[in-house]
C-alpha cells in the first residue's frame, strides 16, 4: 500500500518570517503521524528557519533545486551538502520552471538526480508535457522520455528514494488542472514504464504525485484515482488552510 505524499512547493514566495509563520501553522495542525507524508519546500533562504519551526512535527523539509556539482566555483548555486546542513532531506528536480525558464535539459536533470541520490537525498523528479505537445498527441512520448532520461543510471536500490511528479506544464499556475481521468492515464503509463525499467515491485511502490493547479476543490477527486499517490502543490500551498485541506483530502 503506497503512503500518500503531498508536497508544497513555495517557489519564490515568502520572506523568512512569513515562511516561519506558515511552517508553525502546519506543524501545529498536523499530528506527529498524519498517516501520510507531508513536505514543504521553501526558498533556500528560509530553509534553516523553517527546519527549526517544524521541529517535533512530521512535516518533511525539501529544497526546490540543487547544484549539479558537489562543491566548487559555482557562483549563485547551492550544494546538496549545504542543503543537508540546513535540514533538507528531499530535493525537487526537473520542475518545469527550471526546464522552461532556466533551460535545464534532461541530461542536467539526470545529473542532479544521481548526485542527490548519491548524497543520500530523496528526489522528486518532475515531468510533464506542454499544451502543444498534448494537443499533438505526444504526451506519453514526452513524459516517457523525461522519465527514462531522468532515471538513467539510477539503480533499483536508489529508485526507492525517487518520487515522480507528473505536472502537465499547461496546468501549472494556470488554474486549469488535468481531469482526474486524464491525469490517472498518464500516471498509469508512468507506472508501466517503471515496471519495464525496474520491475513490478518497484512500480507498485513508486509514488507518483500529480501537480498543476491542485486546490482544495479538486484534490479529493484527483487523489482518489488509482495511480495518483499524492500531489505537488504550488499556489495552494502558500496558505495553511488550503494546503491542509489538500493534505486531508486524500485516500
Ligand atoms: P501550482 O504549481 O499548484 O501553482 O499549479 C504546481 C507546481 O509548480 O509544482
Amino acid at each position: 500500500m503506497r503512503k500518500q505524499f503531498v508536497a508544497g512547493n513555495w517557489k519564490m514566495y515568502k520572506t523568512v518570517p512569513e515562511a516561519v509563520s506558515l511552517a508553525r501553522e502546519l506543524a501545529a495542525a498536523l499530528p506527529r503521524d498524519p498517516g501520510r507524508r507531508v513536505m514543504v519546500a521553501p526558498a533556500f533562504t528560509a530553509l534553516s528557519a523553517v527546519r527549526d519551526a517544524l521541529k517535533g512535527s512530521a512535516v518533511l523539509l525539501g529544497a526546490q533545486n540543487c547544484a549539479q556539482e558537489p562543491e566548487g566555483a559555482h557562483t549563485g548555486e547551492v550544494s546538496l551538502r549545504m542543503l543537508r546542513d540546513v535540514g533538507a532531506s528531499i530535493v525537487i528536480l526537473g520542475h518545469s520552471e527550471r526546464r522552461h525558464v532556466y533551460g535545464e535539459g534532461d541530461v542536467l536533470v539526470n545529473r542532479k538526480i544521481r548526485l542527490a541520490l548519491k548524497e543520500g537525498f530523496e528526489a522528486i523528479l518532475c515531468v510533464g508535457e506542454t499544451l502543444e505537445q498534448r494537443q499533438s498527441g505526444i504526451t506519453e512520448q514526452v513524459v516517457g522520455d523525461q522519465v527514462r532520461s531522468g532515471l538513467k543510471d539510477v539503480s533499483s536500490a536508489d529508485m526507492a528514494r525517487v518520487t515522480i511528479a507528473y505536472e502537465p506544464v499547461w496546468a501549472i499556475g494556470t488554474g486549469k488542472n488535468a481531469t482526474p481521468q486524464d491525469a490517472d492515464a498518464v500516471h498509469g503509463y508512468v507506472r508501466g514504464l517503471i515496471a519495464q525499467l525496474y520491475g513490478s515491485t518497484a512500480a507498485e511502490a513508486v509514488i507518483i504525485q500529480y501537480g498543476g493547479s491542485v486546490k482544495p476543490e479538486n484534490a479529493a477527486e484527483l487523489l482518489k484515482m488509482a495511480h495518483i499517490d499524492g500531489a505537488l502543490v504550488g499556489g495552494a500551498s502558500l496558505k495553511a488552510e488550503s494546503f491542509l485541506s489538500i493534505v486531508r483530502a486524500g485516500k
